[in-house]
């Protein structure tokens, strides 16, 4: 059902986990009025928050979190009892990555435990929202069970549970958080419904009221659909570059002209934000998709039904990497060269590297016998510390990379990679060789500059 906003009620809120979603979510709430505590474990990501650094990267995030803390709307703290205790709402927005294809939920009940003992000797009402991607069932099972053992009061006896999935994508983070598409609400009673919308009541999107299950499964549903999306077309990118003549590029814009994907004249808005997830490239990472369709799968299985759809998509992404090492190796004998690669995070405009296509192109690469020389311009300082990338030598910026190898691998299409300029690969390399992972370089102004490219799913096999 759609609820329409009531009117603005400024709460307090306390946020267990400053990740991504906590710490972006707890300070866009401040910056709405709502006055936050953040908590987490790590006593040095606190200290970091309560002096107005984020320890993560997202755009607009420093300038808005050191504008919440200089105002006195937000800290930050290790004592979750007490910051629940002086709340009137708990976000939980710890990690639930999934270990061995399950969602692994002990991130998740630790910190329902810790709301219970809290609770146990909270006065008033309290509404506990899990932010958290969890598999249906979650938040009425082993959540519920955690607060009620913890508190020793039955869910309704003073407090309300309900699962607020959160639909922020990294990289835009704060932009989608500030202007959300659509805010789910899946409640155990219309009460903590009706308590917890007050968080949001200034928020003028569409609003669904759902049971927790429901929301649970919608955003799962949401990343899988997108993930779909990105695997149909790696796996028609790869077939139209097996058939010579075709142009998967102008097959992509053939596609997105549809008026349901593009308005047509006269009509608002031009292709729907969706045709970014119809282009092939090195397929999804990060901390979301992967994990999700791999816990949605086995989620399936649990409950008696086949997952062939999620299993394909699951396997033609974990090959699409590779094929930039095997487009490679069709030009060039990897073994003791050095290969630059571009672009270590998942995507542009975040500095997360989990489940980076990166990560098994440099596995790979290595395996060959290849150096390699990386750059990012956000996320080395995180790649340097990960056991993945300890053979591998860092750029100070991308020109350095360039001039020192003998081929590049564009992997993440940062905007500073977008405007390097066809000549500036001729000048810098000695011998300009470039495997274009996104679809970034125009094939024709490569060629004219004397660049070989190769682009991942958009070169016919024959070449
Ligand atoms: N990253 C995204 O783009 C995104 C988007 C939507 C939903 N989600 C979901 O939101 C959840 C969080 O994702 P994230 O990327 O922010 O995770 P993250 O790993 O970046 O952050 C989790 C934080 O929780 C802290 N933590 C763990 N246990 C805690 C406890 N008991 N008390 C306090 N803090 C604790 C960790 O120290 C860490 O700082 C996951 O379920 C994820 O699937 C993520």
């Amino acid at each position: 059902m759609n609820v329409s906003a009531s009117h603005k009620v400024t709460m307090k809120i306390s946020v267990m986990g400053t990740g991504y979603v906590g710490l972006v979510s707890g300070t866009c709430l401040a910056e709405r009025g709502h006055l936050v505590t953040c908590i987490d474990i790590r006593s040095e990501v606190v200290q970091e928050i309560n002096a107005g650094r984020p320890p993560i990267h997202e755009i607009g995030l420093a300038n808005l979190l050191r504008s919440v803390c200089d105002k006195g709307m937000l800290s930050a703290t290790t004592d979750a009892k007490t910051a629940i205790l002086d709340s009137d709402v708990t976000l939980i927005c710890v990690g639930t990555p999934t270990v061995d294809g399950r969602m692994d939920m002990s991130q998740i009940v630790a910190a329902a435990k810790e709301v219970g003992s809290a609770l146990a000797s909270k006065r008033g009402y309290h509404v506990v929202a899990v932010k958290s991607t969890v598999l249906p069932g979650t938040t009425e099972g082993p959540v519920k069970a955690a607060i009620e053992s913890h508190s020793g009061k039955k869910v309704g006896d003073g407090w309300g549970l309900c699962m607020n999935p959160e639909f922020l994508r990294e990289g835009r983070a704060v932009e989608d958080f500030r202007v959300p598409d659509r805010i789910v609400v899946g409640a155990t009673d219309s009460l903590t419904a009706e308590v917890f919308l007050k968080v949001y009541a200034d928020f003028t999107c569409p609003k669904l009221v759902t049971t927790p299950r429901t929301a649970e499964m919608i955003k799962y549903v949401s990343n899988s659909l997108l993930a779909t999306m990105i695997s149909f077309s790696n796996e028609i990118g790869n077939m139209c570059s097996a058939v010579p003549g075709v142009d998967a590029r102008l097959v992509w814009k053939g596609v997105h002209l549809d008026r349901r994907l593009t308005p047509i004249n006269g009509q608002v808005g031009g292709a729907a934000g969706v045709t970014e997830y119809l282009w092939h490239g090195l397929g999804f990472g990060g901390s979301c998709f992967p994990k999700d369709v791999a816990a949605l799968r086995s989620f399936g299985r649990t409950v008696g039904e086949q997952t062939r759809m999620l299993d394909a998509v699951l396997d033609i992404n974990a090959d699409q990497p590779l094929r930039m090492v095997a487009l490679l190796e069709k030009e060039l004998n990897l073994a003791g060269k050095t290969v630059a690669v571009l672009g270590l995070a998942f995507k542009p405009g975040t500095d997360d590297l989990r489940e980076s296509p990166a990560l098994p192109l440099v596995a790979e690469l290595r395996k060959k016998g290849a150096k390699v020389l990386a750059h990012d311009p956000i996320a080395m300082p995180h790649a340097k510390k990960r056991p993945e990338f300890r053979d591998v030598v860092f750029a100070e910026d991308w020109a350095e990379a360039l001039r020192k190898s003998d081929a590049c691998c564009l992997v993440t299409a940062w905007p500073e990679y977008r405007n390097i300029q066809p000549t500036d690969f001729s000048k810098l390399m000695t011998s300009a060789l470039v495997i274009d992972g996104r679809g970034v370089f125009e094939p024709a102004s490569m060629a004219a500059a004397g660049v070989v490219w190769r682009g991942v799913g958009f070169t016919p096999v024959s070449t």
